[in-house]
């Protein structure tokens, strides 16, 4: 069996599957255009809120990062998956130019003698990888599409024991191959969704979605409960009890936030769009994910006399996590903050730092370890 693999791409999900393929055995090759990253990755310095990341690195010794793509020439690295960013479009689809740099870099390589497959870990558009293939099939690269289910704060875990591995395969062959890797990597047994890439582009982008209707639903429902003087936390337990629609994703609180969901809910409308068919649920989860910070604000301020000094701790998106993009407690804090309270936030200086280069003086900081 092939035991070395490529990785183009090493932030926070790419290090991540490196530093699993390495610790189930793998050579990993890595590729990153951040000199300085690259670096940290190889003296071992790296720092990371990310659970287990700085002992998986401190451990790896068959992991080689390099900025140099040529690295990845040599014919018996058969796999290369690529974990670069795909930002969101301000009509929200997901911008590629990263990914389509990288292909040129591979074609400028020249034409390689042995098959070599692009695996895209990278949130993609439905299509993609079928134009890529386009693309590439011509230096002998194919291209399938495996994106995974992680969240912040728990990658490496969700890695070792995800509930499904999605393959998105450009043949059967490659998707075998795939699957050996996870087989190889995975602590538990996932289940193995195999299909084309482009279902494999909409299921990552529609499972996102349904999440984020839940929370939605789940929220706008509580708002309404509390509206009516009930308990929301009662309502959401009894509707979550129904096994048909389960406890996850169901609970009361702050709006979805952060660098996924959002944005792979109105990717999935954008998409539904591009393709002719009318998809309203994506606009209306995302506008009840507004109306929640609404709810939430009016409420604070019937709570809060103009004149209180108020404090929001924990800023980021999620626990264990310095990721302040898409915030709702921080959206939550800023309006507060807007209306003429007198706002502490107290975080960490990594979360502090990032809302301060935002919002300057609007806010008092309290760092706090
Ligand atoms: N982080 C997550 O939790 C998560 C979850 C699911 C999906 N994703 C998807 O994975 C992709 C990557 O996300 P991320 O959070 O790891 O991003 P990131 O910004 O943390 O890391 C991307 C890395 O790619 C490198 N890079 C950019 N262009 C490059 C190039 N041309 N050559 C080599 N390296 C290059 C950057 O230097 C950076 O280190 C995105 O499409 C994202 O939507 C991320």
């Amino acid at each position: 069996m092939e035991n070395t693999i490529g990785i183009i791409g090493v932030g926070r999900l790419g290090l991540c599957l490196a530093l699993n393929l390495e610790k189930s055995g793998y050579t990993v090759i890595a590729v990153d255009k951040d000199e300085q990253h690259v670096n940290q990755i190889n003296a071992k310095t790296l720092t990371s809120p990310e659970p287990q990341l700085v002992s998986y690195l401190k451990e790896a010794s068959n992991l080689y990062t390099s900025v140099n793509v040529a690295t990845l020439k040599p014919a018996h690295i058969s796999v290369i998956f690529i974990c670069v960013p795909t930002p969101s479009l301000p009509e929200g689809a997901f911008d590629t130019s990263f990914i389509d740099s990288i292909c040129d870099q591979l074609i400028a390589l020249g034409s390689v003698s042995e098959t070599k497959h692009l695996v895209i870990n990278s949130t993609v558009m439905p299509g993609v990888c079928e134009g890529l293939q386009k693309k590439m099939g011509a230096y002998n690269y194919t291209v399938s599409y495996n994106p995974e289910f992680i969240a912040q704060g728990s990658i490496i875990k969700d890695q070792q024991y995800p509930d499904q591995v999605l393959i998105g395969e450009h043949s059967v062959a490659i998707g075998d191959k795939i699957e050996a890797i996870y087989k190889k990597m995975c602590l538990h047994t996932p289940a193995y969704s195999r299909m084309s890439p482009t279902e494999a582009e909409i299921t990552k982008i529609a499972v996102n979605c349904f999440l984020t209707t839940k929370i939605a639903f789940a929220n706008a429902i509580g708002d309404m409960t509390k509206a009516h003087g009930g308990n929301e936390n009662k309502v959401l337990k009894a509707i979550g009890s129904d096994r048909r629609i389960g406890h996850q994703f169901l609970n009361y609180g702050y709006g979805y936030g952060g660098p996924c969901l959002p944005r792979d809910n109105r990717a999935l409308g954008v998409a539904a769009q591009k393709a002719g068919v009318a998809l309203p649920l994506s606009q209306a989860t995302d506008a009840s994910n507004g109306l929640h910070l609404d709810f939430q604000f009016e409420e604070f301020m019937r709570h809060h006399a103009i004149d209180e000094q108020v404090v929001f701790e924990d800023l980021a998106y999620k626990k264990h996590s310095d990721i302040i993009e898409e915030s709702q407690k921080l959206a939550l804090a800023t309006r507060v903050a807007q209306a003429g309270y007198d706002v502490i936030l107290r975080d960490n200086k990594e979360v502090l730092s990032q809302i301060k280069a935002l919002y300057g003086s609007l806010f008092t900081y309290e760092t706090c370890v």
